[in-house]
């Protein structure tokens, strides 16, 4: 039999609770399936803090490195722990990692209201292809004088022709299988004339290999926007780190709620581990209540089992979202319910289990 031995690193907040309904669907569907799971848990993040002064240990990316894949719940715990520590793992595990694709679907679902005037669900349907491994999320740059009045802060995006044209083939690949056969590269080249640019001219050179897809460009503010108004006229969507992260919460949003939008930090060659993580983050306001949305989790877990070979497992974990989404009885208060974080983990199990 398969086995896959994956890393659970819940994480904070409501990461620990989505965490706990995810690795329920896994259980349920591999104890159906031809595979089995073998899940190792990790106490990183305010548990591991407060034991230690750091929120991961020094060598973790070295624990992580053997495992078939990591799954993620959420990081970030801002009354315990600073932010930009807390988040650092995530950050470093990208990029550590060479997941250079994160791929973000929104799609709207039958029955789940989109905060958008009039929009059916097959009017939203995208895809965003994030580029996840450079552009303005390196750490380059640094302070100068920086308490005094002459301070200065440089922090520089670094793009690379090798990063910007696999990325721009990863996303015309996925057109390339959808429907629609339609890309939309979100730039800025008009204001960002150095590194946006540069992404306008390897689009002019990957484009050739794609006459099948119809690719287009769009500067962010007018993607931002033409998202609220038209949503309908976009498919897949290939974005810049800093860019994509933007456009995804949009896109997330529009589809119903940020707690059913799933995502992958893919490591194409899979030299590494791929990760996979809810779009949404530790929401500290509502974590512990038992109230947030386990779904985003789940279907995280879905795109997991998708990349590691088992297509039909990942499409029954989705199937039974879908269903439970659109028959719409229980539901958490984020999309209208009244259920609890648990009820949802549950149907989502029995339907796995029928
Ligand atoms: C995301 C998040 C992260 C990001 C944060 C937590 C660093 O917003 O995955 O979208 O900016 O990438
Ligand atoms: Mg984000």
């Amino acid at each position: 039999m398969k086995r896959y031995n994956i890393a659970i690193y819940a994480g904070d907040g409501i990461g620990i609770e989505v965490t706990a309904e995810a690795v329920k669907a896994l259980k349920a569907v591999s104890a159906r399936s031809g595979f089995e799971l073998a899940l190792t848990e990790f106490d990183w993040g305010t548990r591991y803090w407060k034991k230690t002064g750091k929120s991961v240990p020094d060598d973790y990316l070295k624990q992580l490195r053997g495992f078939d894949a990591v799954y993620l719940g959420a990081l970030g715990d801002p009354a315990n722990v600073p932010d930009h520590e807390a988040v650092r793992p995530l950050i470093e595990m990208r990029q550590g990692f060479d997941q250079y694709a994160n791929i973000r679907p929104a799609k709207l679902f039958p029955g789940v209201r989109t905060p958008l005037a009039d929009r059916k669900p097959e009017e939203i349907d995208l895809v965003v292809v994030r580029e996840n491994s450079e552009g303005e999320y390196i750490t380059a740059g640094g302070f100068f004088k920086r308490e005094t009045l002459d301070g200065i802060a440089l922090q520089t995006a670094i793009h690379t022709r090798k990063g910007v044209e696999r990325i721009l083939r990863f996303a015309f690949e996925i057109a390339r299988k959808r429907p629609r056969h339609r890309l939309t590269m979100v730039t800025k080249s008009n204001a960002l004339k150095i590194g946006m640019l540069f992404w306008d001219e390897v689009l002019e050179v990957v484009r050739k290999d794609y006459p099948d897809v119809t690719a287009e460009k769009c500067h962010i503010d007018a993607m931002c926007m033409a998202l609220i108004q038209k949503p309908q006229a976009y498919d897949v969507l290939v974005c810049s780190n800093m860019f994509g992260d933007i456009i995804s919460d949009i896109t997330g949003a529009i589809s119903g709620s940020i707690g059913l939008a799933p995502s992958a930090n893919i490591n194409p060659t899979r030299e590494f581990p791929s990760l996979f993580e809810p779009v949404h983050g530790s929401a500290p306001d509502i974590a512990g209540k038992g109230i947030a949305n386990p779904l985003a989790a789940v279907r995280s877990a879905a795109m997991m089992l998708e990349f590691l070979g088992e297509a039909e497992a990942a499409a029954r974990i989705e199937k039974a979202v879908y269903d439970c989404v659109v028959e719409g009885r229980i539901r958490t208060p984020d999309m209208g319910g009244s259920s609890t974080t648990h009820e949802v983990g549950n149907e989502v199990v029995r339907r796995l289990a029928s």
